[in-house]
């Protein structure tokens, strides 16, 4: 009998900056879909560390984020034996190949990036050369690894282009080197949108607590968030334009619990806006429980951190640095 080789999976690479702790809408639109990535691919999933200094960090408020952000991949369930956990920073082949890169980057291209655009409108003091450059060190990020998927939301797709532009020009220039990725377009993630005003993405940034609720909120502070959402005055449970406060409750609602827009319409037929407020707010906590008290395990263990950070970075610095010497190689280094 012949043996069938099964096929190799497919690598997916994502990463995640610590610039804060990450919402609901972080959690439901992406994170939730991890670890079932991490299930079906050849996962390796980051730290973003570098890409969080092209804005001013507080280094112990930074330091700590960054733990944190480790903590919760952990605590969504990414195994570190089974997927590529690490921190970005702790694996030099990325500030290297980021360089090279920039040389085969033009600098129109990225004046045209949006999320320049508007980053340089937001933070007009600091328009520093890191800023500009950022789209380069993801592509940097992906190319590494010879990453065949990335999921991307819609922020990141101008910049997941630039990356495969920039694959198949040096592949041409050179020989083929990289893996030209594809953008993971996986499972619907929730868009989920700003409590206090859903024509806007729910975001931490945004000045009025009230309208996000952070992945370690306590149940008592994650009632009270849902309790004070905009709704409008029709008072009936039903999906429509000009719903938007509770089309976004739905959406929140049906992410959690796997219910479709219909069922919900049906099991709140009748009934208020406060007892779908009180379900919708159930179900939240109950999904965010499980992940808020394994986040407080890891988080209080730094030991453990650190030794899941630095077999990641080992693991991942094998990878990286294979196709580093590839790169080095090809343009004509003399390599050590
Ligand atoms: N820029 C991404 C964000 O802000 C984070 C990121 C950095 C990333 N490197 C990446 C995402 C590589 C995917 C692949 O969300």
């Amino acid at each position: 009998m012949e043996a069938t080789t099964a096929a190799p999976k497919k690598r997916i690479l994502s990463c995640i900056q610590p610039s804060g702790i990450p919402t609901l809408g972080n959690y439901l639109g992406a994170l939730k879909n991890w670890k079932t990535l991490a299930d079906e691919f050849d996962g390796a999933f980051a730290v973003a560390d570098l890409h969080a200094i092209t804005v001013r960090q507080e280094p112990a408020q930074f330091r700590k984020q960054i733990n944190d952000v480790l903590a919760l991949l952990l605590a969504i369930g990414l195994d570190p034996d089974q997927s590529i956990l690490f921190i970005q920073s702790q694996v030099p082949a990325h500030s290297q190949l980021a360089w090279i890169l920039n040389c085969y980057t033009q600098f129109g291209e990225m004046s045209r990036m949006t999320q320049f655009k508007d980053k340089s409108q937001s933070h007009a003091d600091n328009v520093n050369v890191g800023l500009f450059a950022y789209p380069v060190l993801m592509a940097a990020d992906i190319l590494l690894y010879q990453a065949d998927l990335v999921p991307v939301g819609a922020d990141q797709k101008q910049h997941l282009e630039i990356a495969r532009d920039i694959a198949q020009r040096f592949n041409t220039l050179y020989s083929p080197t990289f893996t030209v990725p594809e953008p993971y377009i996986g499972k619907q993630g929730a868009r989920v949108m700003s409590l206090q005003d859903p024509l806007k993405k729910m975001s931490k940034s945004d000045p009025n607590p009230k309208s996000y609720i952070s992945v370690f909120d306590a149940p008592d502070v994650i009632s009270k968030k849902i309790k004070s959402a905009v709704t409008d005055s029709e008072g009936s449970v039903r999906f429509a334009d000009g719903k938007e406060g509770i089309n976004n409750l739905m959406a929140i609602y049906a992410c959690c619990t796997g219910l479709t827009n219909e069922q919900i319409e049906a099991d709140f037929a009748g009934k208020g806006y406060g007892d779908f407020k009180a379900a919708v707010a159930e179900a939240v906590i109950e999904e965010l429980r499980p992940i808020r008290e394994r986040y407080e395990r890891y988080s209080n263990d730094k030991a453990y951190l650190k030794e899941v950070a630095a077999q990641g970075a080992e693991r991942a610095s094998r990878v990286a640095n294979r196709t580093l010497q590839k790169v080095m190689k090809k343009i004509g280094f003399v390599l050590p």
